[in-house]
């Protein structure tokens, strides 16, 4: 790593990365890392990664230099769904099984990165709000590496992930609103009582968890690519981190230029990034009364929704929208079909492959990998309504 930079096309301001950074100094975007590629490639292949140990921390030359607090993160099954891609009409339909990380959902890979970059600059207490899961990923991060731990969740969070991040010993406190109202909460209270930030975008090192996903997929396709990635769309963090991903390959050299078709899949409940897309614009509009049984998809106006954006319109993506019950259906048909129990974030993204499908824009001999984002395991309350009790 040799410094952050700012994401925001027309600004381009410099910070150096061995102190804490929020966001950017000068126009309040989000901060990316950026690495010595040049030197990297000399060392980065698929052949030298074959001996490295088994996590996202695998990814040494492109990963924050500070040493890793890790459960493990990263390496999740990518299982080639042959049944349910045969009943959507595709030939290599993939889940990218995210529910198999530590805490049980991909917030840990972010989490793992930003905790250990805290830790390295000195950090007591970390402080973020949560859709849920990024909550329970950091409190167990926080656990980890000996550091405390504040979370601002909406009430109705699942319990799951109430319960988790008390368990870790988290200061959970349970806000009567959305996500929004609980971010408004950490930034009020962050400088009086000296919590450093770690909302989604508000500080580097999360997308550099969440780009991994991206090194991942290029390993398990052997140095290629697939058509088309489907990402459950909340903050984005994610997809802009897979997009951030496949950049670098491209400058080390080891990918070409050809870029995956990013989907981003949404709630019908709570879908700015599909409005924005679907009106030709560059950034979203706050999405008003929010509410989907996908808690992690409940993001009202993402602070990187421009990042997001371009992100789907630079690799000629989508922007898709799924209806809680279509995303439970679609859920119960992988678990009945494949054996993968997902959240109801995974099922958005598989309704959003139907829906591609049927209006012809993905065809049957594409590679397409669904993220599922998080276990089935942390969402009872969403299955109980939707799997009768016989
Ligand atoms: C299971 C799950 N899927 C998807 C998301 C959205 O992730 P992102 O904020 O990276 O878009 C979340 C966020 O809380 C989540 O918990």
């Amino acid at each position: 790593m040799t410094h952050l930079e700012c994401s925001r096309p027309n600004c381009d301001k410099v910070v150096p990365y061995d102190t804490p950074q929020n966001l950017c100094p000068a126009c309040k975007s989000p901060l990316l890392a950026r690495y010595d590629l040049r030197k990297a490639a000399q060392t980065l292949s698929l052949s030298a990664l074959k001996g490295r140990q088994n996590s996202m921390w695998r990814y040494e030359e492109v990963m924050p230099n500070a040493t890793p607090v890790t459960l493990g993160e990263g390496m999740t099954p990518l299982v080639h769904t042959k049944r349910l891609g045969a009943k959507l009409g595709l030939n290599r339909l993939y889940i990218k099984d995210e529910g198999m990380n530590p805490t049980a959902s991909f917030k840990a890979r972010g989490l793992s990165a930003a905790v250990t970059m805290a830790q390295s600059l000195g950090i007591k207490t970390i402080a973020l709000p949560t859709a849920g899961n990024a909550g329970g990923a950091a409190a167990a991060y926080a656990a980890h590496a000996g550091m405390k731990c504040v979370i601002a969740m909406p009430a109705d969070t699942p319990s799951t992930n109430i319960l988790e991040a008390r368990a870790f010993g988290a200061d959970v406190r349970l806000i009567d609103g959305l996500i929004s109202d609980c971010g408004k909460f950490i930034a009020e209270n962050q400088a009086a009582n000296g919590w450093f930030e770690v909302s989604t975008l508000k500080e580097p090192y999360r997308i550099e968890g969440k780009k991994t996903m991206g090194y991942e997929l290029w390993e398990e396709f052997d140095g290629d690519l697939p058509d088309v990635i489907v990402y459950p769309t909340g903050g984005g963090v994610g997809l802009i981190g897979m997009v951030k991903a496949f950049e670098e390959l491209e400058a080390m050299g080891l990918a070409g230029s050809k870029r995956p078709r990013m989907i981003s899949a949404q709630a019908a409940g709570c879908a700015p990034i599909v409005r924005a897309f679907e009106q030709h614009a560059d950034a979203s509009v706050f999405w008003d009364n929010a509410t989907t049984v996908a808690s992690g998809l409940r993001v009202p106006k993402a602070l990187g929704d421009f990042l997001i954006l371009s992100g789907v319109y630079s690799t000629g993506g989508a922007a898709v929208a799924a209806t809680d019950d279509e995303m439970m259906d679609a859920c119960k048909e992988l678990a009945h079909l494949e054996g993968i129990f997902a959240a109801p974030e995974g099922g958005a993204g598989l309704v959003a492959v139907q829906q591609l499908v049927s209006a012809g824009k993905i065809q049957a001999d594409e590679s397409v990998v669904v993220f599922n984002t998080g276990s089935g395991y942390k969402y009872s309350e969403a299955w109980n309504a939707t799997i009768p009790a016989r």
